[in-house]
């Protein structure tokens, strides 16, 4: 057992954030933004969204289109104008089914074929005869220049269709729109996932400066107040999953020459749901191989298969908060096919997630830290976070590491900021920016429909 011990010691030892070193990740976060407004060489590309903040007042009745991560969500929402919002309708597709009948998302799929069944799904919730404006969340990297257009610059979490890089989105939308026969669905707006999350903790809360999405991926979009291109204060997107002035151990290494793009979205592969089931999967591997489980051939066995661990399971670990660890060891029993473990281990396995989990958001609030020494380096406003994502909503203890993390490194000026859970954020936020850019003169540029045929 010493061994184990040990090994446990050193990930420990490897895995923990000091303060000293969040406040250094904080402030070549902060300097990344500064080179990144500036044109110069960063690993934040820091793309304009087009849109500054919502005053809370904007009403009517907007389709939505969340195209986020291996789901799509369709909804129809109706803002009320004093802050408030009522999901009408909503529905909700994979774009690759657990069976196997379909996967719109890997290599072997196309453009065309991932909009037809994107706009199949839509035709699910309106009517053929009524007039829609959509607002579309892209949660991807695109290059905007307004508030419709979005080129890919290119796929991330995973995701592989083919003939979509260097598209504009909404005009490959539309396209497959009136395809189906819904020339009366309008794309008016794109924005990214922390650009709505933003705009919905926004439309209730005008603290709101920052929004960002902890779940399958991890992203930060910001309001600027002195954009470089505009007079107007105006909402970034960081793309801050891209970060990579970071320590990494042997186990993010080994994750991101594994990966579909290694070298990039390197904070993203530390902290977001996506791989930190991978992560733990790493590192279960060389526990057993340092005397976890005393018969572990099974163990060996399961975690052979690469991304069979998820998210799901590093929550699952968590939960389990009392010795005998009953819910561990049930989880052992169906994930990694043990049917006897001794409480060290289970002990071990708790803590394995622990400092996985509390890393990540440790490594968030780094980067938030940073955001807010760019926009307001003394703290003299109150700044409301708004974050949305499965990892904050379900992972146990995690939205209070981020905030006892504020406090520690904030101390009293820490009650300057608020963070909240903004579910939905990103549906929501595509309904508000539909109606800011109705309101607005913002920088429409029309939609220019053309053959999307033998673009994949
Ligand atoms: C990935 C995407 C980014 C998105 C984030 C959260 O990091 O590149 O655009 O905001 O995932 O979904």
């Amino acid at each position: 057992m010493p061994q184990l011990a040990n090994a446990l010691a050193y990930l420990e030892q490897q895995l923990t954030v000091s303060l000293a070193e969040i406040s250094a990740i904080a402030a070549s976060f902060h300097a990344a933004i500064g080179s990144g407004l500036a044109g110069e060489k960063s690993s934040l590309t820091m793309l304009p969204a087009h849109l500054g903040k919502p005053t809370g007042q904007e009403q009517g009745h907007f389709l939505a289109l969340d195209f986020g991560g291996t789901t799509i969500r369709v909804l129809l929402v109706e803002l009320d104008g004093q802050q408030g919002f009522h999901l009408i309708n909503r529905r909700a597709a994979p774009l690759k089914d657990d069976w196997g009948q379909y996967n719109y998302v890997s290599p072997q799929s196309s453009a065309t074929a991932l909009f037809d069944f994107i706009a199949s799904q839509i035709a699910g919730l309106v009517d053929d005869n009524t007039f829609y404006a959509l607002g579309h969340t892209f949660s991807y990297p695109t290059r905007q220049t307004g508030c419709n257009n979005a080129i890919l610059l290119n796929w991330t979490k995973e995701i592989n269709t083919p003939g979509v890089i260097g598209q504009d989105i909404n005009t490959l939308l539309f396209a497959a729109l009136k395809r189906r026969g819904l020339p009366l669905v309008v794309p008016q707006v794109i924005i990214n996932d922390t650009v709505g999350t933003l705009l919905a903790a926004a439309y209730q809360d005008q603290h709101t400066d920052i929004g960002s999405i902890c779940g399958t991926g991890h992203n930060t979009a910001y309001l600027e107040p002195h954009p470089p291109w505009t007079k107007q204060p105006m909402i970034i997107n960081l793309e801050s999953g891209n970060f990579d002035q970071l320590s990494f151990t042997m186990y993010d290494q080994q994750l991101d020459q594994t990966s579909e793009q290694p070298g990039q979205q390197r904070l993203e592969k530390m902290v977001s749901g996506r791989y930190i089931g991978e992560l733990l999967r790493f590192i279960l591997v060389a526990l057993l191989r340092n005397g976890l489980f005393t018969d572990c051939a099974a163990a060996f066995a399961a975690l052979d298969q690469p991304n069979i661990l998820t998210g799901q399971d590093v929550a699952v670990l968590l939960a389990d908060d009392s010795p005998p660890y009953e819910a561990i060891a049930c989880w052992l029993t169906h994930r990694l096919g043990l049917t006897t473990s001794k409480l060290k281990d289970r002990a071990a396995l708790k803590a394995v997630a622990s400092l996985l989990a509390t890393r990540s958001a440790r490594l968030i609030t780094a980067t938030y830290l940073g955001i807010l020494q760019h926009i307001d380096p003394t703290l003299q406003r109150c700044h409301n976070i708004g974050i949305d994502g499965s990892l904050y909503e379900k992972l146990p203890g995690y939205a209070n590491t981020i905030e006892t993390t504020f406090t520690q490194c904030l101390q009293e000026k820490a009650s300057q900021i608020t963070v909240t859970l903004t579910k939905d954020g990103s549906g929501i936020g595509a309904a508000i920016a539909t109606a800011i850019v109705q309101k607005s003169q913002c920088n429409k540029t029309p939609l220019s429909i053309k053959d999307t045929e033998g673009t994949t």
